[in-house]
C-alpha cells in the first residue's frame, strides 16, 4: 500500500484530504511545514500533497526538502490562488509533478494521484529491470574471462587485481570515478583474444619460435574481434588492442606511440605488467613491489607513459597498491 503525506495548516482542508485518500492508501497528516518535514525525515513516503501558503515554512520549502530527503516521492503542490512566484520556485527547485489550485475537484485530484503512483511503480520496475540487466552483463563478462583464464597462466585473481589497479590508476590520472570503475571492469577482458591462440603455443614450456611469436602477437586484435561492435565494449576493445603497445612506439600490433595509444590501454599496459611482476607465475617467483617499481621506472617513456609511472609510485606510497594486492577476490 502506498503512503501519502498530506500537509496543510487548515484543519478542514487537511480533514477533507485525509478523508478522500483514507481508502486504499496509508495517509500521514501534517498540520504544518515543520510537521511535514519531520514526517519526511522519519517515514518512507510515496507521494506528498502540500499546501503552499502556510505560516513559518511554506509548501515550496517542504517540497524542496522532500526532493532531497525522499527524492523518489511524487510532489504535488496545492495553491490557494495563482501565486506565480512560489509556483516557479516549486517547479524549478522542488521539481514538482503537478500543482493543483484550490478549490480542487476531488475526482480530478484522485485521478492525478492514481496516475502519479502508476508512474512511480513503472519507474521502480524499470530501475529493477535495469539493475538486473546490469548484473547480468557484468556476470557475463566475468564468466567469459573465467572461461578464457584456463587457457593461460593468468588467474582469476590476476584479473581482479588488474581491475582494481586500473580503476585506482585511472582515478589518479584524473578520470572521474564512474568512468574509472568502468575502465577497471573492462580491463578484465585485456587478454580475451588468447581464446583464439592455440594451446600448443600458450602452454608451450619451451621458448617460442619466431612464427609462434607472430601468432601470439595476434591476440590483441583477436580480442577486438571477439568483443564485437557493441558500444558498451568500446573501452575493452581499446584495451585489448593497445595493451602491448609501447610508449616509444616499439610495441605491437600497430607500433603506436605516446598519446596515440588510448589512455585506457596505457593504464592496463602498466597495471598488467605490475601485477605479473609482483605475483607468482610458473616461470618466476614474485618480485617485491619496490623491485617491480624500480624496474617499471627504468622503462618509463620506453614501455610506459611516464606520467602514469609517477602516479603508480604515489599509489605505492599511499598504500593503495598494497591494499589491492592483499585483498581477497575469489
Ligand atoms: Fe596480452
Ligand atoms: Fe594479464
Amino acid at each position: 500500500m502506498h503512503t501519502l503525506l498530506l500537509v496543510d495548516d487548515d484543519p478542514d482542508v487537511l480533514a477533507t484530504l485525509t478523508r478522500s485518500f483514507r481508502k486504499g492508501y496509508k495517509t500521514l497528516s501534517a498540520s504544518g511545514g515543520a510537521e511535514g518535514i519531520a514526517f519526511l525525515n522519519e517515514h518512507p513516503v510515496d507521494l506528498i500533497i502540500c499546501d503552499q501558503r502556510m505560516p513559518n515554512i511554506s509548501g515550496d520549502q517542504v517540497l524542496s526538502h522532500a526532493l532531497h530527503a525522499r527524492p523518489e516521492a511524487i510532489r504535488i503542490l496545492l495553491t490557494g490562488y495563482a501565486d506565480v512566484e512560489s509556483l516557479l520556485t516549486c517547479v524549478n527547485e522542488a521539481h514538482i509533478y503537478k500543482y493543483v489550485t484550490k478549490p480542487w475537484d476531488p475526482a480530478e485530484l484522485n485521478l492525478t494521484v492514481v496516475r502519479a503512483l502508476e508512474s512511480l511503480v513503472l519507474k521502480r520496475d524499470l530501475d529493477t529491470a535495469r539493475d538486473q540487466l546490469e548484473t547480468a552483463y557484468k556476470d557475463a563478462v566475468v564468466m567469459l574471462c573465467l572461461a578464457a583464464e584456463g587457457k593461460d597462466q593468468d588467474t582469476a585473481s590476476h584479473l581482479y587485481r588488474v581491475q582494481h589497479y586500473t580503476e585506482a590508476l585511472a582515478i589518479a590520472m584524473g578520470v572521474d570515478a564512474a568512468e574509472a570503475a568502468h575502465m577497471g571492469f573492462m580491463s578484465m577482458l585485456h587478454d580475451i583474444g588468447k581464446l583464439a591462440t592455440p594451446d600448443a603455443i600458450l602452454k608451450k614450456p619451451d621458448k617460442l619460435t619466431a612464427e609462434e611469436w607472430d601468432i601470439m602477437r595476434e591476440h590483441p586484435l583477436a580480442g577486438v574481434r571477439i568483443l564485437g561492435n557493441n558500444p558498451f565494449y568500446e573501452c575493452a576493445r581499446e584495451i585489448s588492442a593497445g595493451h602491448h603497445e609501447n610508449y616509444d612506439g616499439s610495441g605491437y600490433p600497430h607500433g603506436l606511440c605516446g598519446d596515440d595509444i588510448p589512455m585506457s590501454a596505457r593504464i592496463v599496459k602498466l597495471t598488467d605488467v605490475f601485477d605479473a611482476l609482483t605475483t607468482n607465475r610458473p616461470y618466476k617467483t614474485p618480485w617485491t613491489m619496490e623491485t617491480a617499481i624500480t624496474h617499471i621506472e627504468a622503462h618509463a617513456s620506453i614501455m610506459f607513459d611516464p606520467a602514469m609511472v609517477e602516479a603508480l609510485k604515489k599509489l605505492f606510497a599511499d598504500g593503495t597498491l598494497l591494499r589491492i594486492m592483499t585483498a581477497d577476490y575469489v
